[in-house]
């Protein structure tokens, strides 16, 4: 008999792309990052309350700052639970991973409730686009090759697909088809998670489920050939894992932050 404790699926939040910056009042095409990250946990805590697990897929600092990387932990307290920490193309590695160790937060290979969570780091020292380092990618096969047997979610801050925009194509994982090479002979994943692209996005391949989620802060326009951005608003994904390799997930936004985005931008 399942006690009603064993039976409560895990509760995972995926927050990405907050691009805090050292100044209290850095924005980023008219968005105040640190405000809109603030009306993102708000929306969780009253739409979801506590999660067991957050992951943080990157572009976590703008600027790459300590102070950046410290409002971000500050930030993630207020909603209690474990978090891992990845680095995207505008982070500082280094930093982050210094400043993530403060709140135990530099995790790479997490074990709980029945599922693997496996968290790489595809960022390029002053790149746009992503590459997995061949280092990256031995852990990859080596933690895959570990739990042949657990349900598994792979995360990193680069989309591993094409998503149908031509500009982001350019900044993608660079060398997929090695990442692919060694996801596809472990069918024990059954997703695999990213930052960067700012908008929602779902697909299945071979089998595994592929998901991209809106930023804390600014959200490119879906299908777009050139950089373009659209006024959604900021957002997150919430999953829910059963031991029995089930989930459900869902992207929620916080309709009620209220911001004026520079559309004309050319870049961010
Ligand atoms: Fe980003």
């Amino acid at each position: 008999m399942t006690s009603p404790e064993e039976a409560r699926p895990l509760r995972v939040l995926q927050i990405t792309d907050p691009h805090l910056m050292a100044h209290k009042d850095g924005a980023l095409l008219g968005v105040v990052t640190r405000d809109s990250l603030s009306a993102v946990i708000q929306e969780v805590l009253s739409v979801h309350g506590q999660p067991d697990l957050i992951l943080a897929t990157g572009d976590l600092a703008q600027d790459g700052s300590e102070t950046a990387y410290r409002v971000f932990g500050e930030s993630l307290s207020r909603l209690g639970g474990d978090s891992a920490w990845m680095s995207g193309n505008h982070d500082n590695a280094p930093v982050l991973r210094e400043i993530a160790g403060e709140y135990q937060a530099d995790r790479r290979q997490i074990l709980q409730s029945g599922w693997h969570f496996v968290l790489l780091d595809s960022s390029v020292p002053g790149k746009v686009f992503g590459e997995l380092a061949e280092t990256e990618l031995d852990f990859l096969e080596s933690a895959l090759s570990e739990y042949p047997d657990t349900p598994t979610l792979v995360a990193l801050h680069h989309h591993p697909v094409d998503i149908g925009s031509d500009w982001m194509e350019k900044i993608g994982l660079k060398n997929r088809d090695a990442f692919w090479r060694i996801v596809d002979r472990h069918p024990q994943v059954r997703v695999v998670l990213w930052g960067h692209v700012h908008q929602e996005y779902e697909r299945t391949r071979n089998g595994i489920q592929l998901f991209a989620t809106p930023s804390t802060c600014i959200q490119f326009t879906a299908g777009s050939s050139g950089f373009s951005v659209e006024p959604l608003a900021p957002g997150y994904r919430w999953f829910e894992f059963k031991s029995n390799g089930e989930f459900t997930t869902e992207v929620c936004r916080a309709s009620a932050f209220e911001f004026e985005l520079d559309e004309n931008s050319s870049g961010y």
